[in-house]
This record gives C-alpha cells, sequence and structure tokens, in this order.
C-alpha cells in the first residue's frame, strides 16, 4: 500500500513534468487532503498555478493544519471549496478563477474509490469537456472480487475500517470496461498501470512480471487536449 501511494504520486508529478514542459500552467489537484505538491511547486517560477480542490470540512482543517505548522500558502494557490456530491466541479473552478480555454492538468488521487459511480464519471465528463483540453491522472481499484483469497480478506478489513470512520469505499472499476468508458467520455490516450506494470517501472521488478489484480493508476488525455 505505501509503495502504492509513493508510486503513484511519481506517476502524476511525472506527467505533469511533461505536460508543463508541453504548455500547460493550470494544475487542479482533487480531493487534495494533505497533498503537499503546492507547497514546493518546481514548476512556480514558469509560471504553473495551483488549484486545490477539497470537501469544505477537510479543506478547513487543512488550513488550520498548515496555519498551525508556520507554513503559508504560497501566490500560486488558490483553494477551492467543493463537495463533489453537490456541486459541479467546472462551476467551483470558475469562481476561483480557472480558466477552461486554456490546458489544464487534473490529479485525483486515493479519491475515485470513495464516490459513487456516477460522481466519479460526472467530474471525468466536466473534465472531458473543457474546451482548453485537460489531462487526469487517478488511481482505482480492482473489485474485491478479482483478488486472491488472502488479500480479499486484507481488503475487506481495511474496508470496514474506512467505513467505520464514515468513509466507505463505493466504486471499483475493471480495468477494460474503465478503458472503454473513458474513451466513450471523450478522453483519447488512456494509459493504465497495474500493480505489477508499477512494480517494473519504478521498484526494479521484472518487466515481464504477470498481470495482479489490485490497484491501478491511470492517466488520461481529453480528445480537445493539443499535444
Ligand atoms: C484518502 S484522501 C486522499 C488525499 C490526497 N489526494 C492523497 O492522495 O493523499 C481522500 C480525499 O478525498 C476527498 N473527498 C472525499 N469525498 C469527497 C467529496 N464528496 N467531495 C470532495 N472531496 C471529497 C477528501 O476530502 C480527502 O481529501
Amino acid at each position: 500500500m505505501r509503495l502504492f501511494i509513493a508510486a503513484r504520486s511519481r506517476f502524476a508529478e511525472d506527467a505533469l513534468d511533461a505536460a508543463v514542459a508541453a504548455g500547460v500552467r493550470q494544475l487542479v489537484v482533487l480531493g487534495a487532503g494533505l497533498d503537499t505538491f503546492a507547497y514546493r511547486n518546481p514548476h512556480s517560477a514558469m509560471g504553473l498555478t495551483v488549484f486545490e480542490v477539497d470537501h469544505p470540512s477537510t479543506q478547513a482543517w487543512k488550513r488550520e493544519r498548515l496555519a498551525a505548522a508556520g507554513i503559508d500558502p504560497p501566490p500560486s494557490l488558490t483553494f477551492v471549496p467543493v463537495d463533489f456530491a453537490q456541486r459541479t466541479l467546472t462551476d467551483g473552478l470558475r469562481a476561483a478563477g480557472f480558466d477552461p480555454h486554456r490546458p489544464s492538468f487534473f490529479s485525483w488521487l486515493g479519491v475515485v474509490p470513495y464516490l459513487t459511480r456516477e460522481n466519479v464519471f460526472a467530474t471525468l465528463r466536466s473534465v472531458a469537456e473543457l474546451p482548453g483540453g485537460a489531462e487526469i491522472v487517478f488511481d482505482y481499484g480492482d473489485p474485491p472480487s478479482a483478488l486472491p483469497p488472502d488479500e480479499r480478506a486484507a481488503h475487506d478489513v481495511r474496508a470496514a475500517r474506512v467505513a467505520a470512520l464514515g468513509e466507505p469505499w463505493l466504486t471499483y472499476f475493471d480495468a477494460d470496461q474503465l478503458a472503454a468508458d473513458l474513451r466513450d467520455t471523450g478522453f483519447t490516450t488512456v494509459e493504465d498501470l497495474g500493480r505489477s506494470a508499477l512494480a517494473a517501472r519504478y521498484f526494479g521488478a521484472p518487466a515481464n512480471t504477470p498481470r495482479q489484480p489490485g490497484a491501478h493508476v491511470v492517466r488520461a488525455v481529453s480528445s480537445t487536449r493539443q499535444r
């Protein structure tokens, strides 16, 4: 789990580096939680602005924690409080000064499992329809039924724990179906790395390691984005 969390951030930030090199200057961190990118933004001198979108209560708590730690939000950062279940992403972003006509990059890590499938695709549609073009990176899990018995048991314990905290996991995807649905939603390039591919790319595992079910990270580029 810890390696996956490190790998998904590396994957997202590598894709962001390439997007910035191609001219993107707007990053939206969706469901930012305690994400630290905005406070170590290596592209701020290039003019990369960061929009941290999060549930209003989580964002208010983060801002209290930042203040308590003496960390000033940088001028390149804008906070955007949005509950994905209540308000559309695009409305919230526009109100915060995001320009939908300029290209953008969305990082959406550790959030999709907590949303309904309907809310996930409502957000993906909003991103795919941006006239300036957009790229998004997010992560998800294979359905628990695809896991071997020991991993299924470990998954069920973690799922019960997050549900008891009031934040149940609601959504899983099958990789092939998700890729088809992303294309139907308006994304062209779809890159999906599962556990074995991540282990090969970042942790020195052999490239021919058999595919294993578990967590995935996906990069999708909208058809409106020119690269
Ligand atoms: C597990 S944290 C992930 C935080 C961070 N992106 C990371 O990778 O460490 C889940 C995040 O999803 C956000 N979230 C969950 N449901 C949400 C909703 N309905 N609207 C907005 N944000 C939501 C939470 O506020 C929280 O910041």
